[in-house]
């Protein structure tokens, strides 16, 4: 029996598509957007009726195609003829996006593979690229025609969407020349990762939650980005970005949102972002320098004895003055919200490499801790939410015990991935787990804002240890409010 005969027995619809990605040879690709494609093929979500078409400027066949992809699947492969049947729906086209010629090419070529794949013209063209090239791409897709009138047609693209407010409505403005609003997927993996999708449910389905998440309940939020790694080998990248823009302005502000909004009024897309518009609009803004410098940290790693220091790695300036760690008491200017910081961390070549959410509760009265909602996104995947009940024996002394769950490797084995995640909900067109343009520039005018300031000043970099906690100031920040970053 055929993999995709036994599907249709389980009931998996199967659903119709060309994907095509500019940028095939690169590093992403391999590394995420194949295995992701593997297991959505392996899982029937796309099977008979699809086609993947890589281009890129190298010159290769489809068979060279065919070969990066099985290496860069390899993991997931448990059936060799089942490997054998997706590679047979990979495809490599050479391409030149600044030739109008390989547009006409990649269109027959499209065409030929519609009507071989019956894929009803469905198109999604996703661009792994350096952003300068996507208003060259969407242009040309318009001009030669190659956005279809029978099927739908979408644009996944990576981040960064600009550099500041002003060059991303520039690129905006650009895409929407060839692609609407509700065409345009902007990936952020992490609105990928099951725990912060897990928000939605864990915040409006516990009655426990739901009535007293607001400046009556909570004392504060953390969110912590922490990474072990250093800038690996995007030093050339890195260094006109920096933490803030490279993991602030999007994932972190993203994750806030999504802790901050209120319940949508339905269950879809345009509700959701709706609700994400408001909380990014609604940031409070540092009135001046002294209030930066009181509530905004920004760090560089020196060397320690084993690691490099940021300014000693490949492609990067000695003179850099680019931050690889930020911190921060963001607040919103909503009345639910008043008085409750929302602390923000991030940085590279920290001690450890963590992803979490800490949501401290206020206590009910004096002498009682609050209670302590723990989200941890990565290393594992599940919570903790601390009680506070009697001590065990004659003792009517309170105390604070866990409940926890934390997901088991096997479950989360069958669990999609990031981008598999992302990429399933693009090809059904569920917009709930990207980023509407309003949110990524209002996320940018409140960076904008912040180096407004920062600009200004020359930081005193480097101020932390690669492989430590993170500069002394972001402790000393959270001290201000009598409170630590949970470990
Ligand atoms: C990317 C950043 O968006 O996220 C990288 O550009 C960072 O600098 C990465 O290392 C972290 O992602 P994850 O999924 O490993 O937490």
């Amino acid at each position: 029996m055929r993999w995709t005969e036994k599907l249709e027995g389980i009931g998996v619809t199967e659903n119709r598509l060309i994907l095509t990605l500019f940028g095939a040879t690169g590093d992403l690709a391999a590394r995420k957007l194949y295995p992701a494609l593997y297991r959505l093929y392996k899982n029937g979500h796309i099977s008979t009726h699809f086609a993947l078409v890589g281009t890129g400027r190298t010159e290769w066949t489809h068979q060279e195609m065919r070969q990066r992809v099985s290496e860069s699947v390899k993991q997931e492969v448990d059936d060799a003829k089942h490997l054998e049947e997706f590679l047979s729906h990979v495809y490599y086209v050479s391409h030149d996006v600044n030739d109008t010629t390989h547009y006409q090419r990649l269109k027959n070529f499209q065409e030929e593979l519609d009507e071989k794949y019956d894929t009803k013209g469905n198109r999604i063209f996703y661009i792994s690229l350096s952003p300068t090239l996507f208003p060259t791409i969407t242009g040309h897709l318009r001009d030669q025609q190659l956005i279809t009138d029978d099927g739908y047609n979408r644009l996944i693209i990576e981040k960064p969407f600009g550099h500041d407010t002003a060059s991303a409505q520039e690129l905006q403005q650009s895409l929407n020349n060839a692609f609407d609003e509700n065409q345009i997927f902007r990936i952020d993996h992490y609105l990928g990762k099951e725990m912060v999708q897990a928000i939605r449910n864990i915040r409006f389905d516990n009655r426990v939650f739901a009535d007293s998440w607001n400046n009556q309940g909570i004392d504060n939020i953390q969110i912590s980005l922490l990474e072990e790694v250093g800038v690996e080998d995007r030093g050339e990248y890195y260094d006109t970005s920096g933490a803030t823009r490279d993991m602030i302005q999007n994932h972190a502000l993203q994750i806030l949102a999504l802790l901050a909004m209120n319940q949508p009024k339905e269950a879809t897309a345009e509700a959701i972002q709706e609700e994400k518009i408001q909380v990014l609009a609604s940031l409070y803004y540092p009135q001046d320098a002294k209030e930066v410098s009181e509530k905004f940290v920004r760090g560089q790693y020196g060397p320690s004895k084993e690691l490099k220091g940021y300014r000693q790695e490949d492609k990067v300036s000695e003179t850099s003055e680019t931050e690889t760690y930020f911190a921060a008491c963001v607040e919103i200017d909503l009345p639910q919200w008043q008085g409750v910081p929302f602390f923000i961390r991030t940085g590279k070549r920290l001690n450890s490499k963590a992803t979490t959410i800490d949501v401290q509760f206020k206590p009910t009265q004096e002498g009682v801790p609050g209670n302590q909602l723990h989200i941890e996104v990565a290393p594992r995947t599940g919570y903790r939410f601390t009680v506070n009940q009697k001590k065990l024996g004659y003792s009517h002394e309170t105390e604070s015990i866990p409940l926890e769950y934390y997901y088991t490797p096997e479950q989360l084995a069958e669990t999609p991935q990031d981008y598999e995640r992302l990429i399933y909900e693009c090809i059904l067109g569920d917009k709930s787990h990207f980023a509407h343009y309003l949110e990524v520039e209002h996320a940018w005018k409140y960076i904008d804002h912040l180096f407004s300031y920062w600009n200004q000043e020359k930081p005193e970099f480097p101020n932390y240890e690669a492989g430590s906690r993170g500069p002394d100031a972001a402790e000393a920040l959270l001290a201000q409010y009598h409170t630590n970053w949970q470990e």
